[in-house]
Parts: C-alpha cells; sequence; structure tokens
C-alpha cells in the first residue's frame, strides 16, 4: 500500500533575507506566514498528505521552499542544483529525506536547476529556462528520465521567477496558464485553462488527488476552475507570495511505499 507524502519545511526566522528577482523587498510578517504555513500544511494532511516536516534552517531564508531542491518522479529523486549560491545548502537536508523513498540522482555543474522550473504533466517534463534555471540542466535531466519514458522540453518564458510561477497542472493533461508570460504553444498536446486577466500571480496552484487548491488571492481564477468542473479549495498565502514564493514552492508532493 502506498501513501502520500508531503515534505515540507517550517518557515526560517531569516526569511527577511529571501533571494528576490522580480519583487521589491517589504516586509515579511514571520508570524503571520508561519501561521499560513501551518494551514496549508493542515490543507494537505486533510487531503490525505502524510506530512514530513523538515526542521527550520535558520542559516537558509528560502529554505521553506522545498519544491526548488528535488524533482520527484515515480521513479528517482533528482537533487537540484539551485540557481541561486544562497540556496545550495539546503539540498543536504532533502535528499536525506527524500532518499528513503526514492533512489537519488545529482544536477551536477555546469548546470543549473531550480524545482520551480520544472512542470511535470504526464510524461511531459517542461523545463523553465530562467535566471535560476540553464540548458545544461536540461541535457542532465534529460539523461536521468530517458529510460522511464518521459520527454524533456526546455520552455521561455519571461516576467516571473519559476516556470510554475507561469503555468502549472491542474489534471494529467491540463494547465492553468497565464498567458502573458509563457507561449501557450510551449505546451502543445495539453489543454489550458487561462487565470482571470486581473490575477497574473494565480496561475500557481496544486493538484492534491481530485482537489486543486489556488491561492484565495486569486478568486476569479478559482472561479474559472471551478465552472471546468474542477474541485478547487482556497489557501492563503500572502505573507510568503512576498517573498517571491506561491503554492507548489512549499512542498514536494508523492507517493511512497515507504511509511
Ligand atoms: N525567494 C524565492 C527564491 O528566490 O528562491
Amino acid at each position: 500500500m502506498s501513501i502520500r507524502v508531503a515534505v515540507t519545511r517550517g518557515v526560517s526566522s531569516s526569511i527577511s533575507e529571501c533571494e528576490l528577482t522580480h519583487l521589491d523587498r517589504e516586509p515579511i510578517d514571520v508570524d503571520l506566514a508561519r501561521t499560513q504555513h501551518a494551514r496549508y500544511e493542515r490543507v494537505l494532511a486533510d487531503l490525505g498528505c502524510c506530512i514530513e516536516r523538515l526542521v527550520e534552517e535558520p542559516e537558509f531564508p528560502d529554505s521553506v521552499f522545498v519544491e526548488d531542491i528535488a524533482i520527484v518522479l515515480d521513479e528517482v529523486a533528482i537533487i537540484t542544483r539551485p540557481g541561486a549560491l544562497s540556496r545550495r545548502g539546503e539540498r543536504s537536508s532533502i535528499e536525506a529525506a527524500l532518499q528513503p523513498h526514492r533512489p537519488i540522482q545529482h544536477i551536477g555543474a555546469p548546470a543549473i536547476l531550480d524545482g520551480g522550473d520544472v512542470l511535470v504533466v504526464g510524461r511531459d517534463v517542461y523545463v523553465g529556462l530562467s535566471t535560476r534555471t540553464n540548458v545544461n540542466s536540461v541535457r542532465q535531466l534529460r539523461e536521468f528520465v530517458a529510460d522511464y519514458g518521459y520527454r524533456v522540453t526546455g520552455v521561455g518564458f519571461k516576467d516571473c521567477l519559476h516556470l510554475k510561477s507561469s503555468a502549472t497542472a491542474v489534471s494529467d493533461d491540463t494547465l492553468l496558464v497565464n498567458p502573458d508570460w509563457v507561449d501557450l504553444s510551449a505546451f502543445s498536446g495539453q489543454a489550458c485553462i487561462v487565470v482571470d486577466p486581473a490575477e497574473p500571480r494565480g496561475a500557481n496552484v496544486i493538484r492534491v488527488g481530485d482537489t486543486v487548491l489556488f491561492g484565495a488571492d486569486f478568486p476569479r481564477t478559482g472561479e474559472r476552475l471551478s465552472a471546468e468542473g474542477f474541485d478547487v479549495q482556497p489557501v492563503e498565502a500572502t505573507e510568503l507570495a512576498k517573498a517571491e514564493g506561491a503554492l507548489t514552492c512549499c512542498s514536494l508532493i508523492f507517493e511512497s511505499a515507504q511509511a
């Protein structure tokens, strides 16, 4: 029997020193960020995830964003080489957490890769080419997963930190996309639902089983998903949004045979 695992990590006390690329720095209320993060974990738990919460790492401001440190497929986990130097020390604890669940591969220099740039839809792996992710990582990923039948494609996008700020999967063949940030033609073969134009940051959602979690700040996009027949649930994540993080960034969710 398998369980659904969600690896998370507590919000770092140094989150206010996080990396920022497209946003101006503004004060982050650490207590509120922790409260919202705890609610996020509760929602995941209520949807059947077994939460594996790693200890907070005060020396790594962005370490709550565990998604950037690994790609977890059914067959293998790939430890990334984050594009920001400040984030490379986050890897050892994530690798230790994933070791019981998957064989491990590592992205190596000169490749850089943030997990937020990796969108998996069925057997398609889209890799956003960004300030954090380069074409070398596309080649390495392709080698790691070719035997399992995945197609790995590099994708350009603009005006946001990670590919998954602009597009995420709501089913095995349907994406939620902000077409101003990524060209829909990058995803040929996938159906695309477009975010509400007033909610450009609303494309980052998490699918857990048959439920799609969306940012509570993006109600019109939530309504669009609901109108398309998806079972949706809002989650507040305003404080970590100031650190350029969104819903997918805060967990690594996968099935495992290991309790
Ligand atoms: N602050 C999120 C990141 O830059 O990795």
